[in-house]
Order: structure tokens, then C-alpha cells, then sequence
């Protein structure tokens, strides 16, 4: 049973991202109002100063924009950004080789920041406060330290947990936007615009039908877009119709809720399993085969605001609506 899910509308990041696709500037960006409103008069304001912009906290699911929200800052600050990953800075050293070569203004993008460890994190905060690392020389009584001044520079943090913050990190952030899932009809906006970049004829039933089943997800759209491409191309002639689209959607396996097979399975074995929970997430985890990190932060945070589980102090749980998805006391809407 286990392994055997398809998961086309995985929202993490398996593909390339088609850089074409990629929103440029805060115009180009759709959707997310409030923050984009706010960060414009934010970089404005930056930039008349002649200061850097305040430390940035992204924060949302997989597939939302933070990276390309992080790119378009630095684009609109008319600086460069340097990328680092979280996981991947081991060291203090690491890190403390890569602030003090940053420019003045210049931005920093660490993806996944949640994913520190201890000593690098200490790096970054005299970093973040005041602009200077404090490096220990020697061991013991006769340790001293060092000082060293680094440029005015913009860290902007990416995170799909910003509950697994530590809270002195998150302090040292002056601004902190949560991305939210986005609605069919700015899903829409962007898929017109990525068929438009990909040359492609998009019809417009086709395009609203798509656009309410890519689970509120830019990723999942233009993910989703990529496959009709193909359908298109070689079992239709190229146009992308309503039709086509419901059949390609079917093929993979993506419901008319937009829910992909694991989706299904999490309710399912909620339901059928747990008798519609409580069940905690390790024994959730366990029943799915499926690590707990990626349900509470790839699929859970969807589920959830979708309104057909919730978390409770016991555990995950089925709300009505969701029991009355999986049918779990009647025949098993999906026939398991
Ligand atoms: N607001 C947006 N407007 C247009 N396209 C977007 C937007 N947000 C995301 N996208 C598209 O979705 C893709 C994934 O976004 P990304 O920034 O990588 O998400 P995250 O870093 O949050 O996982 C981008 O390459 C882009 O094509
Ligand atoms: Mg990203």
C-alpha cells in the first residue's frame, strides 16, 4: 500500500521551477495585497534613506512565492542577493565567510531558516543587531574576542515553520510577513500569465477549472500547467480545453477539490483507521508512511484551512465536513 501514491501535486520543490515563470518585480507578483502593499512602501522608504531594508521573515507552506517574494525585494532594492540554505550552513565559519563578503545593502537569503543549528544561529545575532560578528579566539581563561565589522546588510529569512523559530532569531526580525494560499481567481491570473510566457492557448473555462483545483498553490498551478502542456500536445492539438483539463486532472489523480491521492490518504486513514481521530501526528505518520514533517508542512496546513480537519490538543482530527469526505462510517467514497 505504502509508496504507491502519486503525488503530482507534492508541493515541494522536485522540478526546476521554469525561471521564465518566476515573477520579476512587486508588480508582476500577484496576490498576497497587504504584504506586497506594505513591502513596497517598506523598500521605498529604505532606499530614500540611503539604509538597508529591515531584516525580512518569510513565512508560509511550500510553493507560495517566498523565494520569489525574496528575489523581487532584492530586484526592487537594486542590490544583489546571496542564497544560502539552512541545512546546508554547518559551520559558523560558513556563514561568518559569507556575511562579511556581503556589500553594503546587500541582501542575504537564508532558505529554511528554521533549519539552524545552534552555532551558526549565535553568528547571526550581533549580525542582525548591530553589524559586526564577535569571533572567539583561543579556549579557556585566556580566550578573548574579536570584533568585526560587517556592511549594512538585509537578511531576509525563508521558513514553511515559523513556529520552530527560536524566539531571540525571531526578535531580531523587523519585519515578518505570512504568505497565505491563494484564491482561484489570483491562481487564475498567474496561469494566464505562465501560458502566455509558455506560448500556450489556454482557453478560459479550462483556465477557472484549474485554477479552483491547484490546492491555492502558484507551484501546484504552474506544475499543474506544465502536464496539461502535454496532454495538450500529444493526446489533444495543442489548445487547452475545459475537457482536456478534466481528463488530465483525472489522470492525475487530482480530485475536484484539488486534492491529490496522499490528500485523500490522510483523511482516509484518519477516518477508517482512527474512527476520525484524535490520532497524534507519529502514529498518523506511521499509518501513512509518510515522514510527520512533510504532513504538517506540506499537506496538513492545506487540509486544515480547507476546513476538513483540524488540529485539536489530542491530535489530528476530522471535522464534519472532512467525515462526510471520506464517508468513513457509510461505503468509502473512494472505494477503499
Ligand atoms: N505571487 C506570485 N505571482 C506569480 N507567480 C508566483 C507567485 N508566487 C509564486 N509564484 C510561482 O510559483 C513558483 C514557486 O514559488 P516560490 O517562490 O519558489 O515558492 P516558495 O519559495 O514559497 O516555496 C514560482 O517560481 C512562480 O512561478
Ligand atoms: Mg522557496
Amino acid at each position: 500500500m505504502r509508496a504507491t501514491v502519486t503525488r503530482f501535486v507534492d508541493p515541494a520543490e522536485t522540478e526546476p521551477v521554469d525561471p521564465a515563470l518566476r515573477p520579476r518585480r512587486l508588480d508582476e507578483y500577484i496576490g498576497q495585497d497587504r504584504v506586497k502593499e506594505n513591502m513596497r512602501v517598506y523598500v521605498r522608504a529604505a532606499i530614500q534613506r540611503g539604509d538597508p531594508l529591515d531584516h525580512v521573515l518569510l513565512s508560509g507552506p511550500p510553493g507560495l512565492g517566498k523565494t520569489s517574494l525574496a528575489n523581487i525585494l532584492a530586484e526592487e532594492l537594486g542590490v544583489t542577493m546571496r542564497t544560502a540554505a539552512g541545512p546546508t550552513l554547518e559551520r559558523g565559519g560558513d556563514l561568518a565567510a559569507i556575511l562579511t563578503s556581503l556589500g553594503e545593502r546587500e541582501v542575504l537569503f537564508i532558505d529554511e531558516i528554521h533549519r539552524l543549528n545552534r552555532a551558526v544561529e549565535e553568528i547571526l545575532y550581533p549580525a542582525m543587531e548591530d553589524f559586526h560578528l564577535d569571533i572567539v579566539m583561543g579556549s579557556g581563561p585566556g580566550a578573548s574576542s574579536v570584533r568585526i565589522p560587517l556592511k549594512r546588510f538585509t537578511l531576509i529569512g525563508a521558513t514553511t515553520r515559523s513556529g520552530m523559530l527560536t524566539s531571540p532569531l525571531r526578535a531580531r526580525f523587523g519585519i515578518h510577513a505570512a504568505l497565505d494560499f491563494y484564491s482561484p481567481a489570483e491562481l487564475k491570473q498567474i496561469l494566464v500569465r505562465s501560458a502566455e510566457r509558455m506560448r500556450l492557448e489556454l482557453e478560459d473555462d479550462a483556465a477557472n477549472e484549474l485554477s479552483s483545483r491547484a490546492r491555492g498553490t502558484p507551484r501546484i498551478a504552474n506544475r499543474l500547467l506544465r502536464r496539461l502542456r502535454d496532454f495538450a500536445q500529444i493526446e489533444g492539438d495543442g489548445r487547452i480545453t475545459l475537457a482536456l483539463t478534466r481528463r488530465a486532472l483525472e489522470r492525475l489523480e487530482v480530485d475536484q477539490r484539488g486534492l491529490d491521492a496522499m490528500d485523500r490518504k490522510i483523511l482516509h486513514t484518519i477516518g477508517f483507521r482512527f474512527d476520525g481521530g484524535p490520532v497524534g501526528l507519529s502514529n498518523l505518520a506511521a499509518a501513512i508512511g509518510e515522514e510527520q514533517d512533510t504532513i504538517e508542512e506540506v499537506y496538513e496546513p492545506y487540509l486544515i484551512r480547507e476546513g476538513l480537519m483540524q488540529r485539536t490538543p489530542q491530535g489530528r482530527a476530522l471535522t464534519s465536513t472532512g467525515a462526510a469526505i471520506v464517508d468513513f462510517r457509510g461505503a468509502g467514497l473512494f472505494g477503499r
